[in-house]
C-alpha cells in the first residue's frame, strides 16, 4: 500500500472525475434524457426481485464454502500460502519498481503459477525506475549523532559532498507557513504527530515541495508510523510542478523528537545529509495474470489481486507479498477441489503499485473496453493478519448479495460486511462503478512495519494466512458462480 499519499490532495478531483466517469461508462448515451424516475423504479424492482431469491441461492453454497475452508485451514493446503510466501520472499528479497529483483519476482511467479496448473500470462507495462544509492545523515551540532534515514521514492539526491545546513524543526504545515522566513537555506525537519496514515502521509508526500516553496534546501520527515524502534519508513513522495526539487528522506520518530527537544531549548542544530538518489528512464515490466476460465461466461470476470513490487527494504512480505500469495492461493484451493465457476476467476499481481498504482492504471486503460464484464474487483493490500471481515463498496442490491455471501464464512468467524472496499489498484474500476472488495485484517501492527527493514516473514503467521486465503477463495468463487453478475452502482 503506497498511494494514499495523493488521495487527500486529489480526493475532490477524484470524486468529480468518478461522477463524470460513472456517467460516461455506465450511460454511454446522453444521460439526462433518461428519466431518473424510470431508472429508480427499475432499480427498485430489480432489488426487490433479487432480495427474495438471493438468500436461498447463496445459502446453497454452504457446503462448497465449508470444503474450501476445510482445505485451507485444516486440510492438505494448511500453511501453503505462508510457505509459498516464505519461499518467494526468501529467494527474491525486496522488489522495488525498476529493479532486477522485480524482474526475478515476476519470472518466479509466472513459473510457480504455471506449475500449479493455472492459465498464466504477462502483460507489459512501463514503470518508474528510481534508485536510492548510498545515503546517510549525521547531526553535527549540538552533538554528533548518526541519524537513521531512508530517502523517499522519487527524491533527487544531494551533491556528492552532501548538504550541510542548520535545521528548522516544525510540527505542521501551518507552523512552516508561520515561520517561513526562518526556513530559508535550512533543512526543514517535520516532527508532525501521527494521527492516521491517510492523514499524516501528507507530510511524506508534500513535505519537500512545501519546504522548498519557503526556501529550504532539504527536508527530513518523521516517519509515518504510530510506533518505532528507531526504524525509518520510506514511501513515495510527490514533487509539485514548478517547485524546486529538494532532497527528502524520512527519519525516525526518536530522532525527530530529539531534534524537536533541542529546538525547544533554543539549541542550534546542524545536519549533513548525503543522498545518491536518482531517477533513471522508465523500465519494462509486467502485470502477472493467472486464470481459471469460467465454464458458462468466460468473458465475465471476478478479479482478485495484490501487488508484486515492494520498497527496496525488508522483504516486502507484508506489503504486499501476503496479498499476492492469498490471491494465488484462492485459485489453487478452487482448482484443487475440482471446482470451476460460471465466470472466470482472474488473479492479477500488479507491478509498480508503490510508485502510484502504475501497473494497475495501465491495466485499466487497456481493458476498460470490457468494463461491463467485470463483476467484482478484489484487492488485499492491508496485510494478511487475522481476518475480521470484508470491506465492500457497491450498489445496495450488490451489498444485499454480499451480505449473504459473507454468511458462508461463519466457520472462520468473519461474517462482517463492512463499508468502503479499497485499494489503489482496484480504484479505477470502482470509480467506474464496478463493485469492489478488500480484506480487512486485525491490522494494528501494519504501520509499524510498513515500508521498513522490518517488513519480513517474521511478521507473518501461517494460520492467519490460511484464514485470509479461505475468505478470499470463498468470496471469489461464490460471486463468480452466482446466476447473475452483481448489480452496478451506476
Ligand atoms: C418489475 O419486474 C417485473 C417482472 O420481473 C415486470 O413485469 C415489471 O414490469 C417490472 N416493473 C417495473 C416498474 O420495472
Ligand atoms: C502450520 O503452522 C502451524 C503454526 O506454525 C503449525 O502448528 C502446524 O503444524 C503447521 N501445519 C502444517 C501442515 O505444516
Ligand atoms: C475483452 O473480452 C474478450 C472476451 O473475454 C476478450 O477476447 C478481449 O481480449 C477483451 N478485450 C480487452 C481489451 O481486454
Ligand atoms: C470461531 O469462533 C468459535 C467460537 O468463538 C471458535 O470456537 C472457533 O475456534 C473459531 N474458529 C476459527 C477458525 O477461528
Ligand atoms: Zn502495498
Amino acid at each position: 500500500m503506497a498511494w494514499e499519499g495523493r488521495l487527500p490532495f486529489l480526493l475532490s478531483i477524484f470524486m468529480f472525475l468518478s461522477m463524470l466517469s460513472s456517467l460516461s461508462d455506465c450511460h454511454p448515451h446522453p444521460a439526462w434524457p433518461v428519466s431518473s424516475r424510470a431508472v429508480t423504479a427499475a432499480a427498485t424492482n430489480y432489488t426487490a426481485r433479487k432480495a427474495s431469491d438471493v438468500a436461498a441461492e447463496v445459502a446453497g453454497y454452504a457446503d462448497v464454502a465449508k470444503q474450501i475452508i476445510d482445505l485451507a485451514v485444516f486440510g492438505a493446503a494448511q500453511n501453503r500460502s505462508y510457505r509459498r510466501l516464505a519461499d518467494f520472499t526468501d529467494t527474491i528479497g525486496n522488489r522495488v519498481s525498476g529493479s532486477h529483483n522485480l524482474d526475478l519476482a515476476i519470472k518466479y511467479m509466472h513459473n510457480a503459477m504455471t506449475q500449479d496448473g493455472l492459465d498464466v500470462h504477462l502483460e507489459p507495462v512501463k514503470i518508474p525506475h528510481w534508485v536510492r544509492g548510498k545515503e546517510s545523515a549525521e547531526m553535527i551540532a549540538p552533538r554528533a549523532k548518526n541519524l537513521a534515514i531512508l530517502g523517499l521514492g522519487s527524491s533527487v539526491g544531494t551533491p556528492p559532498e552532501g548538504i550541510k545546513a542548520e535545521v528548522l524543526v516544525v510540527q505542521s504545515f501551518e507552523e512552516l507557513k508561520r515561520r517561513a522566513s526562518e526556513a530559508v537555506d535550512k533543512i526543514v525537519v517535520f516532527n508532525q504527530p501521527f494521527v492516521s496514515y491517510g492523514e499524516t502521509v501528507a507530510y511524506r508526500a508534500y513535505g519537500a515541495s512545501e519546504a522548498a516553496k519557503v526556501g529550504a534546501v532539504a527536508t527530513l520527515i518523521r516517519s509515518i508510523t504510530p510506533f518505532s524502534i528507531n526504524s525509518p519508513h520510506t514511501g513515495l513522495q510527490d514533487y509539485q510542478d514548478g517547485v524546486k526539487r529538494i532532497p527528502t528522506a524520512c527519519i525516525t520518530i526518536e530522532d525527530a523528537e530529539l531534534m524537536w527537544r533541542f529546538a525547544q531549548r533554543g539549541q542550534k542544530i546542524v545536519v549533513r545529509l548525503t543522498m545518491e538518489a536518482k531517477t533513471l528512464p522508465d523500465a519494462d515490466s509486467f502485470n502477472t495474470v493467472a486464470e481459471i476460465k469460467g465454464w458458462q461466461h468466460p468473458e465475465q470476470v471476478v478479479l482478485l489481486s495484490g501487488h508484486l513490487d515492494s520498497w527496496d527494504v525488508g522483504q516486502g512480505a507484508m506489503d504486499d507479498g501476503g496479498g499476492a500469495m492469498i490471491s494465488w492461493e484462492a485459485l489453487s484451493l478452487i482448482k484443487d477441489l475440482g471446482l470451476r465457476p460460471r465466470r472466470t476467476l482472474r488473479t492479477v499481481l500488479w507491478t509498480a503499485e508503490e510508485q502510484g498504482g502504475v501497473g494497475a492504471q495501465q491495466y485499466y486503460d487497456l481493458h476498460k473496453a470490457n468494463l461491463s464484464n467485470i463483476d467484482l474487483v478484489m484487492e488485499s493490500d492491508l496485510g494478511t493478519f487475522t481476518p475480521v471481515g470484508l470491506q465492500f463498496t457497491g450498489s445496495d442490491a450488490a451489498r444485499k448479495v454480499m451480505e449473504e455471501v459473507v454468511k458462508l464464512l461463519a466457520p472462520i468467524n468473519t461474517t462482517k460486511l463492512e463499508a468502503h472496499g479499497e485499494g489503489t489498484d482496484i480504484s479505477p474500476w470502482m470509480q467506474a462503478g464496478v463493485p469492489g472488495a478488500s480484506l480487512h485484517v486485525a491490522d494494528s501492527r501494519y504501520f509499524w512495519f510498513h515500508h521498513t527493514e522490518g517488513d519480513t516473514m517474521t511478521v507473518q503467521d501461517p494460520q492467519d494466512m490460511n484464514l485470509c486465503s479461505a475468505l478470499w477463495a470463498v468470496v471469489a468463487y461464490v460471486v463468480a458462480d452466482l446466476q447473475d453478475m452483481l448489480h452496478r452502482s451506476c
